[in-house]
C-alpha cells in the first residue's frame, strides 16, 4: 500500500521527535507492524530494527510472554484509583525490580517513562534533604552531551544546547561537567582523561559550597555524546566525591538498564553503586510505557513520617504504575532473568563488536566502543587527522534505511543495541547490512571529492 494522499495532509497536523518535519515529508517512513527484529513499514518494505525502536525493545516487538502477561492483566484490571490505591501487580512490579537492583534500592515507584524517572528523581532528591536537615542543598551536576528527557527539571540536567537553547531560560540550580570524552585530546591515557573528568566534579561541588549540592546526575555510558564510555575508576572517583559531601549520585539509566551492558544495569556492569536509578525504555520492551525509579530504601524513610511531619513524597502521575504496564515490566525482567539475557548481551557484544571493529580497514572509523551489546562506531574523515565525519553520518542514514536496516546516527557516530533475542543468523544480518549502507555511504560522499580532485576512493575504502 502506498502513502495515501490523507496520510500526507495528517503529517502536516503531527511532529515527529526532534526531526525537521518538511524534510521528513519529503520521504516519511510510516510503520505498519513490527515483530521480534524487523519492522514492516505501510508499503511492505521490512527493515531491520538495530537499535531495539530506540533502545526500547529488549525482548525484540511482540513478544510472546509479554502479549500474554499484558492480556491476563486486562482481564482483570486495566487502571487502579492513584490517589486511593495501588494495584496488586503494582506491588509485585516493586518487588520485582527491587530484586534486580543492586544495593539495598528497593524502594520503586512505577512511571510511565524516562523523563517521568529523572523528573521524579530530581524532586525526590530536593525533598529528601529538605526534609533531613539540609534545605540548602537543591542544586544538580549533570554533563555535558547527556540526555535525562523532554520535561523542564530533566531538560535542565541535560547538557545538550540544542535540545535546550529554544526553551531557555532553564530551570535554575542545575550545573554542568564536561565528560571525559571532551578532555580526550588533552591526556597521553584514556585513564588519565577520565580521572581528571571525574575529578572535576569534585571541583564544582566545592565551588559551589557542598551545602548547596543535592545531586549528581549522569547516565552511566553517555548515549547523545556518542556512546561514551567512561573506565571503572571513572565511577569509583564519582562515587567517593558523591559520598564525601553527601550528594546523591543518580545513574540514568534509561538507555542501559535492563541487560544490554552485560548485566541487569549498567551499575553492575561498573560495580557501582547509585543512590537512585532512573530507568525507563528496555524494561516496557516497547508493549507498554513504563518507567521507574529505584532509590535507597533508607533514603526513603524520610518520606514516612505522619501527615503533620510532611511524611510523603509530594509527587504523583495519573498513569503512573498503570497496572497494565506494570503487568509487562515484570514480564520483562522475567524473562531476562530466567534466560539469562545479560550474558547473551555480552557474547552478542563480544560477535559485534569485532563486525565493527572490522570497519576500520575503511579508514574512517576512529573508535569502537560501549559494553555489551550497546555499541557505538565513531566516524571520521581519516583515522589520521581524526576530523569528524558528519557528512558521512547523514549519508549513512539515507543508505541504512534504503537498505532497510535502522539505526541510531547522529551523525559523526552511530550505535547498533539489536534486541537481547537476536540469533547468531541475524547479528550476521546486521552486521552485512551496516557495512553494505557505509561503504555505499562512503561512495557517495566521497564521490564529488573524487570528481573534483580527480582522486578515487582509495583502495582501502573500495
Ligand atoms: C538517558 C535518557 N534519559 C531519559 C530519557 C527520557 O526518556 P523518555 O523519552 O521515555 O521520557 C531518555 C530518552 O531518550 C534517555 O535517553
Amino acid at each position: 500500500m502506498k502513502i495515501t494522499l490523507r496520510q500526507k495532509q495528517l503529517l502536516k497536523r503531527t511532529f515527529i521527535d526532534f526531526r525537521c518535519m518538511s524534510e521528513y515529508i519529503q520521504d516519511p517512513l510510516i510503520m505498519d507492524r513490527a515483530e521480534g527484529l524487523y519492522y514492516w513499514d505501510i508499503e511492505g518494505k521490512r527493515y531491520f530494527d538495530a537499535i531495539g525502536g530506540v533502545f526500547v525493545a529488549t525482548l525484540g516487538h511482540g513478544h510472546p510472554r509479554l502479549l500474554a502477561a499484558m492480556r491476563q492483566q486486562m482481564e482483570r484490571m486495566t487502571f487502579a484509583p492513584p490517589l486511593h490505591a495501588i494495584a496488586d501487580v503494582t506491588l509485585d512490579f516493586v518487588e520485582r525490580v527491587g530484586s534486580i537492583s543492586p544495593g539495598n534500592l528497593k524502594y520503586v515507584k512505577a512511571f510511565s517513562g524516562g523523563s517521568e524517572a529523572t523528573e521524579s528523581a530530581i524532586k525526590f532528591t530536593r525533598q529528601y534533604f529538605k526534609q533531613t536537615g539540609h534545605p540548602g542543598k537543591y542544586k544538580f551536576i549533570s554533563r555535558y552531551q547527556g540526555y535525562h528527557g523532554a520535561t523542564a527539571g530533566a531538560m535542565s540536567a541535560s547538557g545538550t544546547g540544542p535540545r535546550k537553547s529554544k526553551f531557555e531560560p532553564q530551570m535554575p540550580g542545575f550545573l554542568k561537567v564536561f565528560p571525559p570524552s571532551h578532555y580526550r585530546e588533552q591526556f597521553t591515557s584514556w585513564d588519565e582523561c577520565n580521572r581528571f573528568a571525574a575529578r572535576a566534579v569534585e571541583d564544582v561541588i566545592v565551588a559551589e559550597d557542598p551545602e548547596t549540592v543535592a545531586g549528581v546526575i549522569m547516565e552511566p555510558i553517555g548515549n547523545t555524546g556518542g556512546i561514551i564510555t567512561p573506565t571503572a575508576e571513572y565511577f569509583q572517583i564519582v562515587r567517593e566525591i558523591c559520598d564525601r559531601h553527601q550528594v546523591m549520585l543518580i545513574f540514568d539509566e534509561v538507555i542501559t538498564g535492563f541487560g544490554k551492558t552485560g548485566s541487569m544495569f549498567a551499575a553492575q556492569s561498573y560495580n557501582v553503586t547509585p543512590d537512585i536509578i532512573c530507568c525507563g525504555k528496555g524494561l516496557s520492551s516497547g508493549m507498554m510505557p513504563v518507567g521507574a525509579m529505584i532509590a535507597r530504601e533508607d533514603l526513603a524513610e524520610a518520606f514516612c513520617g505522619t501527615a503533620a511531619e510532611n511524611g510523603q513524597f509530594a509527587h504523583g502521575h495519573t498513569f503512573a504504575g498503570n497496572p497494565l504496564a506494570c503487568a509487562v515490566g515484570i514480564a520483562v525482567i522475567d524473562e531476562i532473568v530466567e534466560k539469562q539475557l545479560e550474558m547473551r548481551a555480552r557474547r552478542m557484544g563480544e560477535y559485534v563488536r569485532a563486525r565493527l571493529e572490522n570497519l576500520k580497514k575503511y579508514d574512517v572509523v576512529r573508535e569502537v566502543r560501549g559494553k555489551g551489546i550497546l555499541l557505538g562506531v565513531e566516524l571520521v574523515k581519516s583515522t589520521h587527522t581524526l576530523e569528524p565525519f558528519p557528512e558521512l553520518g547523514t549519508q549513512l542514514k539515507i543508505t541504512a534505511l534504503k537498505n532497510g536496516i535502522i539505526l541510531r546516527i547522529d551523525p559523526t557516530w552511530f550505535a547498533v543495541s539489536p534486541a537481547l533475542i537476536a540469533k547468531d543468523s541475524q547479528l550476521d544480518e546486521m552486521c552485512g547490512l551496516i557495512e553494505k549502507s557505509l561503504v555505499e555511504a562512503l561512495e557517495r560522499v566521497c564521490e564529488p571529492f573524487s570528481r573534483q580532485e580527480g582522486r578515487g576512493i582509495s583502495s582501502s575504502r573500495a
